[in-house]
């Protein structure tokens, strides 16, 4: 157990505490998120279920005992928990280091409430230290790294990976993010982009961070 997995752990406790009595909760996906749906196996009967953000938390989700609904069945959901891979303290993220960020960012969507839950290394000024994950239909590959070149970014290939929803990422290096929010909405824009992780214009509500000194809570 490293000291990281301890901050996970204690920031995925606290987001317990966010948990409505009889509610369907959103569930991200990733190394924290997995902290968060091993303490929510502790209040199963209390709650009706979870829509998951990938296959892989929906397994796990399940693994304890909890049950699964799609989010077409479960309408719109009180709270969303979820790590990032940097956030802000204006509450904006890049997501999508564990390739999910297209369900994700739907699920957060759907959702009154994101809850995010992460160590302490992920808070940073600007974002773009951490490549920025795109989500991409296999067909327009090659055009839209041209795209994201011409934009100012070293878009490469996540090699050997498939998403969820069968298309591919480019991981965009030597981004920095000034405005996420104008570039969330430009990287939208281009044809062929399924989704990208900047996660600016649905930001978090919440911030529970974990640090040696404890969990700290933040807003926007
Ligand atoms: C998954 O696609 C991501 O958006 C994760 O939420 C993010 O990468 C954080 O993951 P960790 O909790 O494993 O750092």
């Amino acid at each position: 157990m490293t000291g990281q997995d301890d901050l996970k752990r204690a920031v995925a406790k606290a987001a317990i505490g966010y948990i409505p009595g009889d509610c369907i909760v959103g569930v991200g996906t990733g190394s924290t998120a997995n902290f968060f749906i091993d303490e929510l196996a502790g209040i199963r009967h209390k709650i009706r279920g979870a829509v998951a953000s990938s296959e892989a938390s929906a397994k796990r989700l399940q693994g304890h005992g909890i049950e699964v609904l799609s989010l077409n069945e479960a309408g719109d959901l009180p709270v969303y928990v979820d790590g990032a891979d940097e956030i802000t303290r204006h509450m904006h993220m890049i997501k999508g280091g564990g390739g999910a960020l297209t369900r994700e960012k739907i699920v957060a969507a759907a959702s009154k409430k994101f809850i995010c839950v992460c160590d302490s290394s992920k808070l940073v000024n600007v974002l773009g230290k951490f490549p920025l994950p795109v989500e991409v239909i296999p067909m327009a590959r090659s055009y839209v790294a041209r795209q994201l070149v011409a934009l100012g970014g070293q878009p490469m290939l996540r090699e050997g990976f498939t998403t969820d929803n069968g298309n591919v990422i480019l991981d965009v290096h030597g981004l920095k993010i000034m405005n996420p929010v104008e570039l969330e909405a430009t990287l939208d824009h281009i044809a062929g982009v399924v989704t990208n992780g900047l996660f600016a214009r649905r930001a978090a509500d919440v911030l529970l961070l974990g640090t040696p000194e404890g969990v700290k809570t933040m807003t926007a």
